[in-house]
């Protein structure tokens, strides 16, 4: 039984393409939009996919007028932190720009449901912690700001147009779907866990930024999130907006932070290998410690992550790098 159309922004990318998968599985007649800029054509069921970008907003109303859409599921941005203080403008552009125009196209076509990818990042360096959603915006980096600009955005097309958004503000998303299908394929990669692998992999030591951070051992702290818990956040938020709840934002994470080096511990034990690594200096703009509250998700939209034991997480992503690396070398 079909459940309804969705489309869905940035569908070719690590989140958007296992939330996909997800949506197709519960029954949504799924559409995804992708340039793939930074994305994988073959993440994509290609009966679905439309190679259009984002910030053409003639082109998104053609494909809404192909039939009724109930809803977006909005993942197509540009991600990495030291790429936007390196060029802010294509941040900018390409993640509030480009979000513009999506909204616009919505309003155009009478699509008036979204849910938004935003991030932990709006937060920047939170005075308390585990963060909660009424803690202020403070972005310490473009990517973060571009984020905090859509929220904005998405409030006032509330306003005026009676469009309804959830934000989801996602912690570090991790893992891979457990059958090895999807999994995490940035380029360049900027986040630990592949990082990681990619270390075991080549023999290229890689960098723990900072050892003297006021934490138990002395690294970074992070909450990390099975991408298949995100991708089932998304559908209980989008089924909160098509049952007509109000717009709102929630922090995504498991509540239970892990230290870089518990980090290359749990990888050490899942993959049987010594991870090799040298020690840097620290980055700047990197809070000692960034783990959600999540409570707000679980009690208003009853989410439960199922996967949130780190071993887990790593053994799924370890599950998908063992075998890409493998298509890649034949
Ligand atoms: N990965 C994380 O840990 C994390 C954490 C917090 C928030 N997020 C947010 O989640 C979303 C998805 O992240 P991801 O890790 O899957 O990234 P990703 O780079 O794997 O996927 C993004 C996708 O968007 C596409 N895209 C980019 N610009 C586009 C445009 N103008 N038009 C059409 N398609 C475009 C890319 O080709 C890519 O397929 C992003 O919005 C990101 O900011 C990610």
């Amino acid at each position: 039984m079909k459940r309804g159309s969705i489309l869905v922004t940035g569908g070719a990318g690590y989140i958007g393409s296992h939330t996909a998968h997800l949506l197709g599985e519960q029954g949504y007649e799924v559409t995804v939009v992708d340039n793939l800029s930074r994305g994988r054509r073959h993440n994509v069921d290609p009966q679905r996919l439309r190679v259009v970008d984002i910030a053409d907003t003639d082109g998104l109303c053609r494909i809404f007028a192909e039939r009724p859409f109930e809803a977006v599921i909005h993942f197509a941005a540009y991600i990495s932190v030291g790429e936007s203080m390196h060029v802010p403008e294509l941040y900018f552009t390409n993640n509030v720009s480009g979000s513009l125009s999506l909204l616009t196209a919505m309003v155009r076509s009478g699509v008036r449901h979204l849910v938004f990818s935003s991030t932990a990042a709006v937060y920047g360096m939170p005075a308390a912690v585990p963060i909660k959603e009424e803690a202020p915006y403070a972005p310490v980096n473009v990517y973060g700001e571009s984020k905090v600009m859509v929220e904005k955005l998405l409030h006032w097309f509330d306003l005026v147009h009676g469009l309804r958004s959830i934000c989801l503000r996602y912690f570090n998303a991790s893992g891979a779907d457990p059958e090895g299908k999807l999994g995490e394929e940035h380029e360049p990669e900027t986040h630990l866990i592949p990082l990681l692998f990619q270390a075991i992999l080549t023999g290229q030591p890689v960098t723990i930024f900072g050892e003297d951070y006021a934490t138990p051992d002395g690294t970074c702290i992070r909450d990390y999130v099975h991408v298949n818990d995100l991708a089932e956040a998304h559908i209980l938020a989008l089924e909160w907006l098509m049952g007509g709840g109000a717009s709102d934002a929630f922090n995504v994470g498991n509540g239970s932070g892990y230290s870089v080096r518990e980090v290359v511990r749990a990888v050490e034990e899942v993959t049987g290998k010594k991870v090799p690594y040298v020690v840097g200096p620290r980055r700047e703009g990197d809070p000692p410690k960034l783990v959600a509250d999540s409570t707000k998700l679980r009690r208003a939209l009853q989410w439960t992550p199922r996967h949130s034991d780190l071993r887990d997480i790593v053994s799924s992503a370890w599950n998908f790098e063992k075998k890409r690396s493998v298509q890649q070398a034949s």
